[in-house]
């Protein structure tokens, strides 16, 4: 078999085989496939599609592609969590401490962040001396230990994944179902865990644009799940506007931090999300019903545990513990506030979310090349979201770099804001699909 035989077959919308996709799998992970091949036929995916038994031979040929954890070790339920991404996208980061405190497992592997959508990797790492390369001793002590590990894809874990991974992110080939669907329930797969709650977000900032190419997307992923036998629930939302007030790394951290610490002061819509999200991660590792397992979300986010646990995990993961904690650690060299005219007044009805995105990718949050180093200091902060009222002169949101914030960006982040004379819910509705 030779692998422009593949290319060509997915250019004239021919069905691939398992063998095909097994091919290319091996060939691209041990080298002999180069990047320009691979590009060649993710275009051809992206543009004419794979069927789901293509898209189910795949996820297995990039599951099989290196380790899979065991974690029987690990005891009791261990349940995994996974976005799509999104722009301000947190969850994991509040999600994991909360449902740890309640003593159900999670031991997650995360990915970095895609095109204008951020990854949790990223924001590890953007906080000081943090390492998201854990081995695999290390990562299960730590899930028994703290009940909750955030770990990049080392000890060759799904290596198929993590370098499509990266070639998507720069050849426009990140918004395409099957490759995502594969992308992601590939290493939900290889993480061992028994069920999974899956972020699936839609709108302007996310890979899906609408709901029902969202829905299409989440079927594909509780159909694979269901022929591994796990137990799988989707939360449909939007991402129309960023979600909570901090877009970039650093800063989003911290969000995640200060929610833990006090979520009676934290952004409303976030609070739902994360609420919604934690809620169905308990539900299926508890078999309790839904309103008992939010109340026990609800009264557990209200207690110190989710923010030890934060803490602990950060410790875990630190080289070293001569470090500032970690709310004072952002400290940006510039910022630049965005102001609102006398033409920008009233309910904000939205910020779009791929602007955004696509201006905090710019200030240095996110990557244009595979090899472009992260400006962790770099993003956006909200000081007014969906739903807020604003009159002019009003701030609405600050720019942060470590290098001066070019005017341009200022404007656009003015463009991105629309108004109503009506008022605003500020929390999106979810929609849930379950196995
Ligand atoms: N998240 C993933 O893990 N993979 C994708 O392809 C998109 C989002």
């Amino acid at each position: 078999m030779h692998i422009l035989d593949v290319i060509e077959k997915k250019k004239n919308n021919l069905p691939l085989t398992a063998e095909d996709l097994q091919f290319f799998i091996d060939g691209y992970v041990d080298g002999s496939i180069e990047d320009y091949q691979a590009s060649a036929l993710l275009m051809a995916i992206r543009i004419n599609g794979l069927s789901f038994e293509e898209t189910l031979a795949l996820t297995k040929s990039m599951l099989y592609s290196g380790d899979i954890i065991d974690l029987s070790t690990v005891k009791g339920y261990k349940v995994d969590k996974h976005s799509t991404g999104g722009v301000g996208d947190k969850v994991t980061l509040i999600v994991a401490p909360i449902v740890a405190a309640l003593d159900v497992k999670v031991a997650k592997l995360s990915g970095r962040g895609l095109g204008i959508t951020g990854g949790t990797l990223d924001k590890l790492e953007a906080i000081e001396g943090v390492s998201i390369d854990l081995t695999e001793e290390q990562f299960l002590n730590q899930v028994n230990d703290i009940g909750f590990a955030l770990a990049g894809q080392t000890q060759n874990l799904v290596p198929a994944d993590k370098k499509l991974y990266a070639l998507r992110d720069v050849t426009g080939t990140v918004d395409a179902l099957p490759l995502i669907a594969s992308s992601i329930m590939s290493k939900k797969l290889a993480s061992g865990a028994d069920g999974m709650v899956l972020d699936v977000k839609y709108g302007s900032g996310a890979f899906c644009k609408t709901i029902e190419v969202a829905q299409q997307l989440a079927e594909i992923m509780i159909q694979i799940a269901e022929g591994f036998d796990k137990s799988i629930v989707t939360v449909l939302s939007s991402m129309d506007n960023p979600l909570g007030r901090t877009v970039g790394n650093k800063n989003e951290v911290k969000e995640a931090y200060d929610l833990l610490k006090n979520p009676d002061e934290a952004d409303a819509n976030l609070l739902n999300t994360i609420t919604e999200v934690s809620t169905y991660m308990y539900e299926i590792s508890s078999k309790k019903s839904h309103e008992e397992a939010k109340k026990a979300v609800l009264d557990v986010l209200h207690s110190d545990i989710p923010v030890q646990k934060f803490e602990a995990m950060v410790h875990a993961q630190r080289l070293s513990d001569d470090i500032k904690p970690i709310e004072l650690e952002f400290t940006p060299d510039y910022s630049v506030d965005v102001i609102s005219t006398d033409a920008m007044t009233g309910y904000i009805k939205n910020i779009d979310a791929q602007t955004i995105g696509q201006i905090s990718l710019d200030l240095g949050a996110g990557r244009h090349t595979k090899a472009d180093v992260l400006d962790y200091f770099a993003g956006i902060e909200l000081l007014k979201v969906k739903g807020d009222e604003v009159k002019a002169g009003d701030v609405l949101m600050k720019l942060y770099a470590s290098k001066p914030v070019p005017t341009e960006f200022v404007t656009a982040a003015q463009n991105a804001i629309t108004f109503s004379a009506e008022k605003v819910n500020p929390i999106d509705d979810k929609i849930v699909l379950k196995s």
